[in-house]
């Protein structure tokens, strides 16, 4: 099929590169002409397991090309929309100025038959307002809804293989040809065996918007059951495990640590409370409240520990922060955890020294006053206590010896509970934990 992706950043460049794998031709559209440029150049803009390879191959296939013109779009017979909805300055709900900008300037480029597939993150309501507008303007082109669900660092794999599709789709005729062009845009991953479900505008939204808040919810449980683990000298990883082992619960993103960060999950919620508050069910939603706080908590913990971990003041100690990316296999630091305890430890007075092998722009741009290293060796050397906050593989294989030949104490707190706590102990070191002895 000829498919238009609009919005290029995690969401869209990957959808665009999976699309002309699958075999269509696609054109993927941006309004930042940088943006473009480096994906025509077969770059990732940022970083993404498997995306550069798979850039590489579909761009050498002639089937997927990069534009900033959204005239490009005409021709293609399904238009995803891919842009971001941020959170709103000083406020919880969702900007949504990308995808109405986005949006209303494709109405040109439609033709006849074609279909508008919203994959977009977006608060309920928004496709049946989107739908009454493109009634009004191209009554003959569908809307559809198609939330995404795929997880940076596994984004390829997650798009070309995802556990479902959603199709949110009108009644009646527009709704079989909806449904048909998206059946035709994913025949491999449904031939495959992927599930689909059909469904209308408003619940293929609040899909997205569920699944997200329970992902959440089930993070900040482990991270409230830490909490009172730490009260009380129990293991929350032995608890997460054997409560994991009932397939009703699962053990599945029950680590405790220094919680959620991204640019989706703390928006997410956020978003969703303000937009049950408009409709009037914000009572439903309250517990996202405490979801919300729990996760912050976290933070100020992680800081208060360090604290004591050097022995009960921050000032002019030297921290190592192990990782700035939100999580692992990303380079993106939005909202991030590990370097939002970062900013805090030196407003309070500490040195911190922040290494990530991936997100280092990316967070120098956001917290210009930290210092940075690249190389984890240079970036322990000297430290009054080691932080792993992002668990990269490389932070996960450091050894108790090789680091104590680096830093000045041997302190260390495992903001991830990934690192053998036995063997750092006998290894002479200081180590705490989350939620554990
Ligand atoms: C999340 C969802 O998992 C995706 O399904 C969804 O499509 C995506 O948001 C989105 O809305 O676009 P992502 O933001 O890539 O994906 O990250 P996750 O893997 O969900 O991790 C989110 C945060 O939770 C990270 O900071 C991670 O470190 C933290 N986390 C995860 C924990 O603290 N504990 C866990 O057990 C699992």
């Amino acid at each position: 099929m000829r498919i238009s992706v609009i919005g290029c950043g995690y969401l869209g460049a990957v959808h665009a590169a999976c699309m002309a794998k699958l075999g269509h031709d696609v054109v993927g559209i941006d309004v930042d002409a940088r943006k473009i440029d480096e994906l025509q150049a077969g770059r990732a803009p940022f970083f993404e397991p498997a995306l550069p390879e798979l850039l590489e191959e579909v761009l050498a296939t002639g089937r997927l090309k990069f534009t900033s013109s959204m005239a490009d779009a005409k021709g293609a017979e399904v238009h995803f929309l891919c842009v971001g909805t941020p959170q709103r300055k000083g406020e919880y709900a969702a900007d949504m100025q990308y995808v109405d900008s986005a949006f209303m300037s494709l109405l040109d480029s439609l033709e006849p038959g074609n279909v508008v597939v919203g994959k977009s993150t977006v608060p309920v309501g928004t496709a049946a307002r989107l739908a009454d507008i493109l009634a009004a303007r191209r009554p003959d082109a569908v809307l559809a809804w198609n939330p995404e669900f795929l997880r940076e660092g596994f984004a390829v794999k997650d798009t070309l293989s995802p556990d479902r599709f959603v199709y949110g789709v009108p009644h009646g005729e527009g709704g079989s040809r909806a449904t048909s062009a998206l059946d035709e845009v994913y025949s491999t991953p449904l031939s495959l065996g992927t599930r689909r479900l059909v469904a209308d505008y408003g619940t293929a939204e609040l899909v997205k918007a569920a699944a997200n808040s329970f992902l959440a919810t089930k993070i900040s449980f482990i991270n409230a059951m830490a909490e009172v683990c730490e009260v009380t000298g129990a293991d929350v990883t032995v608890l997460a495990d054997a409560i994991g082992m009932d397939e009703r619960i699962g053990r599945t993103f029950l680590n405790a640590g220094i919680g959620f960060g991204g640019g989706c999950l703390p928006k997410d919620i956020r978003a969703f409370m303000a937009r049950a508050g408009e409709l009037g069910a914000d009572q439903a939603l309250t517990f996202l409240r405490e979801v919300d706080d729990i996760n912050v908590r976290r933070r100020i913990r992680v800081v208060e520990l360090t604290r004591r971990l050097v022995g009960g003041s921050l000032l002019g100690k030297r921290i190592t922060v192990l990782g700035a990316a939100f999580k692992p296999n990303s380079d993106d630091v939005r909202d991030s955890p590990a370097l939002n305890i970062a900013a805090q430890l030196q407003l309070q007075g500490a040195e911190v020294t922040v290494t990530d092998p991936q997100a280092i722009t990316g967070a120098q741009a956001r917290f210009p006053e930290l210092a940075y290293e690249r190389d984890t060796s240079a970036a322990m050397s000297s430290a009054d206590a080691l932080l792993l906050l992002t668990e990269w593989e490389e932070y996960k294989a450091l050894t108790p010896h090789h680091a104590a030949s680096l830093v000045r104490t041997k302190n260390i707190l495992d903001g991830r509970n990934v690192l053998d706590r036995d063997m750092w102990r006998a290894g002479g070191w200081n180590y705490k934990g989350i939620g554990r002895p």
